[in-house]
């Protein structure tokens, strides 16, 4: 089997990497170990920057985005008993985010690729990745499958295989974990606010988000390494009143809790984003904690910059944008990482922080929510900055 550019990993990224390929003619095998229904299901992000929207709007693939996702313009921050609104409509007018499973745009994107006859193959096993620092590269999958291509897309996901296939010595990591996971829930009840809630309190962060009208999705701080079988329905909802119900006047609205997992905290990047033929893009080369929400975000920045560079390739054989694809990439994701890791020290408590600590936090807490300064930092960084190509089409 041939193709032109081989993608492994059926995300957001390698999804979007095969679509926006196939719109300027590249041809493309996506590989993905999982089943489709696996992919279509797994509950992940839920906040889309404006530039993500755009981008998947520009590729057609907006349409169920733009008619069933939440647009919001601000996002609250609750501490010290009392609620901060980060109101986007003034701090960075005419830029919001919008509130829309991952797995929605996994399901559309997938949809589109089918539809154009796109080669979108799921549980394959055993894919590995040889010769990638040749301009020959191929995928090998299950039990002898063998695919020849130009270029191959690293887009299975932090635990995935291309990354480690870069020879020793090439990449260098830099990495940061937290003392703590993300307990995250999905209920069936509707949003007891309309906006997210980012809430900071003694026993913990937790976050109160959405995904329609009668979902909610709800966070918990705790500690790394927490049982599910820990945290029965009562526990989850008790923890949750605790941190929420911290203002007057908000009580939270409970219903039936239909899915539940617990997610690790990291921050992560791999550079370069590239070795050889082998690129790099999203989770497989850089992980965020998701306080800041950029993970999927990051992932569509990366594909953009893939697509152009692939584009020029094929349009004249210069390989002058795919030499400079990790350096494109690397000042949004390291602008991300610092976003991250800010909010994420911002809102959660730390066991090794201590009274000067938590002073510190609350300080820097009431400065972000009373200077106007402060505010317009952290809104423009979760809208999201431009994209460098400037073009919300994409290049
Ligand atoms: P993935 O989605 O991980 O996709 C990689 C794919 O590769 C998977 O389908 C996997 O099955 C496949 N794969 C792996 N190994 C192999 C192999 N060996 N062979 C073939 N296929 C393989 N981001 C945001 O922007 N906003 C948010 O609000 C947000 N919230 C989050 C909340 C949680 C709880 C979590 C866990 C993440 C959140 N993120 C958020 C991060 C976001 O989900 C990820 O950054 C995003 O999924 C990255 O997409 P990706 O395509 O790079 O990787
Ligand atoms: C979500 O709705 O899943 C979500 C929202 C905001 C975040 C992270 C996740 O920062």
């Amino acid at each position: 089997m041939r193709t032109q550019v081989g993608i492994i990993g059926a995300g957001p990224a390698g999804l979007l990497l095969s679509h926006l390929l196939h719109l300027r003619g590249i041809s493309s095998v996506v590989l993905e170990r999982r089943s489709r229904e696996y992919v279509e299901r797994r509950v992940r992000a839920g906040v889309l920057e404006q530039g993500t929207v755009d981008t998947l709007v520009a590729a057609g693939v907006g349409e169920r985005l733009l008619r069933e996702g939440l647009p919001h313009r601000g996002i609250e921050l609750r501490y010290g008993g009392a609620g901060h609104r980060i109101a986007f409509e003034r701090l960075v007018p005419g830029r919001a985010i919008t509130v829309y499973g991952q797995q929605e745009v996994v399901k559309d994107l997938i949809a589109a690729r089918l539809a154009a006859d796109g080669d979108v193959r799921f549980e394959v096993d055993d894919v590995a990745v040889h010769d990638i620092g040749t301009d020959r590269p191929y995928v090998t999958f299950g039990g002898g499958e063998r695919l020849d291509c130009d270029v191959i897309a690293g887009c299975d996901g932090f635990h995935g295989v291309t990354r480690p296939s870069i020879p020793d010595g090439v990449l260098t990591a830099y990495e940061r974990e937290y003392p703590f996971a993300w307990l995250g829930v999905l209920a069936r009840v509707e949003p007891s606010a309309e906006e997210l809630i980012y809430a900071r309190t003694e026993r913990g962060f937790a976050l109160h988000s959405m995904r329609s009208p009668e979902v909610s999705r709800f966070y918990l701080q705790v500690p790394a390494g927490t049982d599910l079988a820990d945290w029965p329905d009562e526990r989850v909802w008790a923890e949750l009143r605790t941190r929420l119900e911290t203002v007057p006047g908000f009580s939270l609205a409970t219903g039936e809790i239909f899915e539940r997992g617990v997610t690790p905290l990291r921050s992560f990047v791999a550079e370069p984003m590239q070795y050889g033929r082998l690129y790099l893009a999203g989770d497989a080369a850089h992980i965020v904690p998701p306080t800041g929400a950029k993970g999927l975000n990051l992932a569509v920045a990366d594909v953009r910059v893939l697509t152009g560079a692939l584009a020029r390739f094929y349009a004249d054989g210069s390989t002058e944008l795919l030499d400079g694809y990790s350096a494109a990439c690397l000042k949004r994701v390291w602008r991300a990482q610092h976003f991250s890791w800010w909010m994420t020290t911002l809102l959660h408590t730390f066991d090794s922080d201590d009274a000067y600590g938590r002073r510190l936090q609350l300080s820097h807490l009431d400065y972000v929510t009373s200077s106007e300064a402060a505010a317009a930092t952290l809104a423009e960084n979760y809208v999201g900055l431009p994209y460098e190509d400037g073009d919300p089409a994409g290049p």
